[in-house]
């Protein structure tokens, strides 16, 4: 019988709070708001939901860099509207994950206030101090190291300067971590999403890296040595709760993910894997390439066939608060609704949790701003400067629009009214233009919204045994512009078709499918009998059959 995996038949909805909605009209999207909205997050059938970092944080990385694990910002309520908004989501069969930013603080927290001042000082190994940098670069701004004119010494900071790296070695501190995962679960949060969690055991000594930007330090950070020891630790206090955890490891290999996995150092039930997200660039969303369909297809399958079969379990995703917009990057804006719904179709229905961000579902889009200065991100900013020598001011900022994570984070477009409906004062960032049509409330009324197709690919979902954990197999995993894969779970089969293309591509099926009554379940082209060969621009198709 398995035990606690009730994670494997649900779909997951992700808050960024600050752009969700907006309940005491400053601006800024809050727990009242998220309070409202959790009847909408239910009617589309997910049954958790993920909030990006609700603790105090003076926002260098939007609520990435606490400083205070056992709080709720003020910009969003408090202890207990958060109290409120989870007993509503439990009400309503959702459970909910927190997120678990423990590889650094903010510099602000009381611990890094403390830890710079002295080197002896109950706090002064919360940290990685130095007299001597070594050459790594942080993530996001330069060097990774910044002088502390108070200590007199360096500290390590992976990624911005206001986010210092916590010494995971120092048995305190990850007392201090069981203890926050303590308090929350206490609360009774269902688990949580570990930011970068694969980086907080760094190699001893911190010798020098690559001489290679932003990344040439990672070998040594990265699965470093006592990592699976010291998530054995925090696994054990989830077991006690029952709770998930879902660890993050940027450019994580599949791999180095099942270690986490799977076996005797198993210390999460999923991984967030990054490949499929690099489909159209090199490394991050900086370095862009024309999208090829064939390295989207084979990221997700190496993931499916490499964890299938092992007791480890895929985390599903397109868009999040660290992506642009999933339509302006592997759709087409021509073809919005039907690229929009398209893409739904080619992860929702593959082995695994799926997530949708908030936004998604209703198919925003990227963000296209005038000026460098209107963006708020740190690392998009750090994106246009550091290109600044070789690309002319207006490259630079097409290769913003094109990577920032901004656009996954302006305000939610609830209605066509005065600031999307987001909130009654001045939104703290950017309402994108297209809210007029891009919204809740028109799409609710359409039949054929990309909102509608969404709840009918998780109502589809969730009531097949053979969608929720099927096997998977892919079809011409070489093809240009068809993703096709079945999902096969007894007698059941269902076959899935996408076409990635803006014109008609002639498809053939699987031999094994070719004489079996099909029968279709989901089309994104309404009134369509989806028996023909061709597949219209974009078209997605599932059929079930028995086998
Ligand atoms: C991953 C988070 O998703 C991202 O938003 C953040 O900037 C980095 N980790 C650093 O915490």
């Amino acid at each position: 019988m398995e035990q606690n995996q009730w994670f494997k038949d649900v779909t997951f909805y992700q808050i960024w709070t600050r752009s969700f909605a907006d309940g005491n009209g400053d601006g800024i999207g809050d727990l009242y708001g998220v309070y409202d909205k959790l009847d909408y997050i239910r009617s589309l059938g997910v049954g958790g939901i993920w909030f990006s970092p609700l603790y105090p944080s003076p926002n260098a990385d939007y609520g990435y860099d606490i400083s205070d694990y056992r709080d709720i910002h003020p910009d969003f309520g408090d202890l207990r509207q958060f109290q409120r908004v989870l007993d509503k989501a439990h009400r309503l069969g959702m459970r909910v994950l927190m997120d678990l930013v423990v590889n650094h603080t903010s510099d602000e927290h009381p611990w890094f206030q403390e830890s710079r001042k002295s080197r002896n000082n109950p706090y002064s190994d919360y940290y990685i101090w130095r007299d001597k940098p070594n050459n790594w670069d942080s993530l996001f701004e330069g060097k990774a190291w910044t002088y502390d004119e108070e200590r007199g010494q360096y500290y390590l900071h992976l990624f911005s300067k206001k986010q210092p790296d916590l010494n995971m070695d120092n048995p305190r501190v990850r007392r201090e971590v069981r203890e926050i995962m303590r308090f929350w679960l206490n609360m009774g949060v269902d688990g949580f999403r570990e930011d970068v969690i694969s980086f907080i055991s760094k190699r001893e000594g911190l010798p020098n890296g690559l001489p290679i930007p932003a990344v040439g330090g990672m070998m040594h950070y990265k699965d470093g040595p006592h990592i699976h020891e010291y998530l054995g630790e925090f696994r054990r206090v989830a077991e006690e709760y029952g709770a998930v955890q879902i660890g993050e490891s940027p450019m994580t290999t599949v791999r180095s993910a099942l270690h986490y996995l799977t076996g005797e150092t198993k210390s999460m039930d999923m991984m967030i894997s990054f490949d499929h997200m690099l489909a159209d660039c090199i490394g991050t969303e900086y370095m862009h390439l024309p999208f090829s369909l064939r390295r989207y297809k084979r990221a997700l399958t190496r993931w499916q066939y490499t964890l299938a079969g092992r007791g480890a379990w895929n985390v599903l995703y397109v868009e999040n608060h660290d992506h642009p917009r999933i339509i302006s990057r592997y759709g087409s804006e021509r073809y919005w609704r039907e690229s929009g719904t398209m893409l739904a179709v080619s992860y929702l229905f593959l082995q695994g949790t799926p997530f949708i961000y908030q936004g998604q579902e209703i198919g925003m889009t990227n963000i296209r701003l005038r000026s460098i200065d209107e963006y708020r991100d740190i690392a998009s900013k750090q994106n246009y400067e550091r290109f600044l020598t070789f690309e002319s001011p207006a490259k630079r900022l097409r290769r913003v629009h094109l990577s920032s994570r901004d656009s996954a984070r302006t305000p939610m477009q609830w209605n066509a009214g005065r600031n999307a409906g987001f909130t009654a004062g001045k939104p703290w960032f950017v309402v994108n233009p297209n809210y007029r049509y891009v919204n809740v409330e028109r799409e609710e009324r359409d039949r054929h919204s990309i909102l509608q197709f969404y709840r009918r690919c998780i109502a589809l979902r969730s009531k097949s045994r053979a969608l929720l954990r099927g096997s998977y197999r892919e079809f011409y995993p070489l093809h240009p512009h068809i993703f096709m894969y079945e999902r096969v779970y007894g007698s059941a089969a269902y076959l899935i078709v996408c076409n990635f293309r803006d014109s008609e591509t002639v498809i053939t099926l699987p031999p094994a499918y070719r004489d079996k009554p099909l029968q279709l379940m989901l089309d994104n082209y309404p009134g369509k009998d989806g028996m023909s060969p061709v597949m219209e621009a974009y078209e997605a198709r599932v059929y079930r059959t028995k086998r």
